[in-house]
């Protein structure tokens, strides 16, 4: 596509997907566009120049694509927050409501140590119950939470305003 200033621009919307009603916002048109995905990181990390992160926690599973990238340039390490059963070793757990559906995240229970600073990042914030467990899970283990980035935010849906209420800063690039 065309270069383009606006992150938004090269994110797609799927009408009906994964059922009727929900309008999903497809990323992958934004990951594949070289400008489009650079523009993406350096746009989530623009609020946090000379803050120093411990670890970026991704959650499954375009989480993971932008937060490798983001820890990377942070020299942070990396944490995966994942759907239940897919992490091998010890967690812990918390069920969450979905936009569309209930799930379960886990964590690995050894993954942050007590007073790390951690920086959360997703693609997407919807009702924020996502997000919310994966913070839940983060502070149940000592991590400090500095910010929660994502790319894409859903206002009418309530998860700017869960995560505030938890005392979260939140980021996000477009709605
Ligand atoms: C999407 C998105 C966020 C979450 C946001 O993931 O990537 O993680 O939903 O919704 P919420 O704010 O209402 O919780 P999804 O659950 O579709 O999982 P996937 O990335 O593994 O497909
Ligand atoms: N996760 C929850 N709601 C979503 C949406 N509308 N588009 C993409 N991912 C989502």
């Amino acid at each position: 596509m065309p270069a383009s200033t606006s992150v938004k621009d090269y994110i797609r919307t799927i009408v009906d997907f994964p059922k009727e009603g929900i309008m999903f916002r497809d990323v992958t048109t934004l990951f594949a566009d070289p400008r489009g995905f650079r523009m993406a990181i350096d746009q989530l990390l623009h609020p946090y120049a000379g803050v120093r992160f411990d670890k970026v926690v991704g959650l499954e599973a375009r989480g993971f694509i932008l937060g490798g990238a983001v820890a990377h340039q942070l020299s942070a390490g990396f944490v995966p927050i994942r759907k239940k059963g897919k992490l091998p070793g010890a967690v812990i757990s918390e069920d969450y409501q979905l936009e569309y559906g209930e799930a379960v995240v886990e964590i690995h229970d050894d993954a942050i140590q007590p007073g790390e600073k951690i920086l959360v990042v997703d693609d997407l914030l919807a009702t924020g119950g996502t997000a919310e467990a994966g913070i839940k899970l983060i502070e149940r283990l000592g991590g400090e939470i500095i910010g929660c980035a994502f790319v894409i935010d859903l206002p009418d849906l309530g998860g700017r305003a869960k995560l505030e209420a938890l005392g979260m800063d939140v980021h996000a690039l477009c709605a």
